[in-house]
């Protein structure tokens, strides 16, 4: 179950990329916000990062208008790696590296083109497992 949530500023993203998760049979659940009126990003980001943390969902996804404010919100839940990722490279090297739980997306950065090709990157990516990047992740924990 993948949880997905946005601001104002990223509503008409999350509208396409849960068009897409439906496309290609992927559950989800939208923790909001639900209408395209002003909001405080917070609430949707720490909504979504508690759901990943506790368990009730494997990964999230998260759209504000830059990425950064729901990134630093969802950062700061324990457990939680959520990575502001603008381009493929960076999704796919932080599901191998990182094992990011939460991709946060820029949706007045970041196209809708671009922006599915990065969320179909995160969601495709296994952790590498590797040894140094367990350990490494770990230290972020300490
Ligand atoms: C809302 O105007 C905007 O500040 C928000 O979407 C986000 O970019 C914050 O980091």
């Amino acid at each position: 179950m993948i949880a997905i949530g946005s601001d104002h500023g990223g509503f008409d993203l999350k509208q396409e990329i849960m068009a897409h998760l439906e496309k290609r049979g992927l559950a989800y659940k939208n923790f909001g916000t639900y209408t395209p009126d002003s909001c405080d990003y917070p609430i949707y980001a720490r909504a979504v990062a508690k759901a990943v943390a506790s368990g009730e969902c494997d990964r999230g996804i998260l759209i504000c208008g830059t990425g950064i404010g729901v990134s630093i919100t969802a950062n700061k839940i324990r457990g939680i790696r959520a990575a502001l990722c603008g381009d493929c490279f960076s999704a796919e090297a932080t599901r191998l590296h990182n094992d990011a739980n939460i991709l946060t997306l820029g949706a007045r950065v970041t196209g809708p083109g671009l922006a599915l090709k990065i969320v179909d990157t995160f969601l495709d990516t296994p952790f590498s497992g590797d040894e140094r990047h367990l350990r490494r992740i770990s230290m972020i924990e300490e």
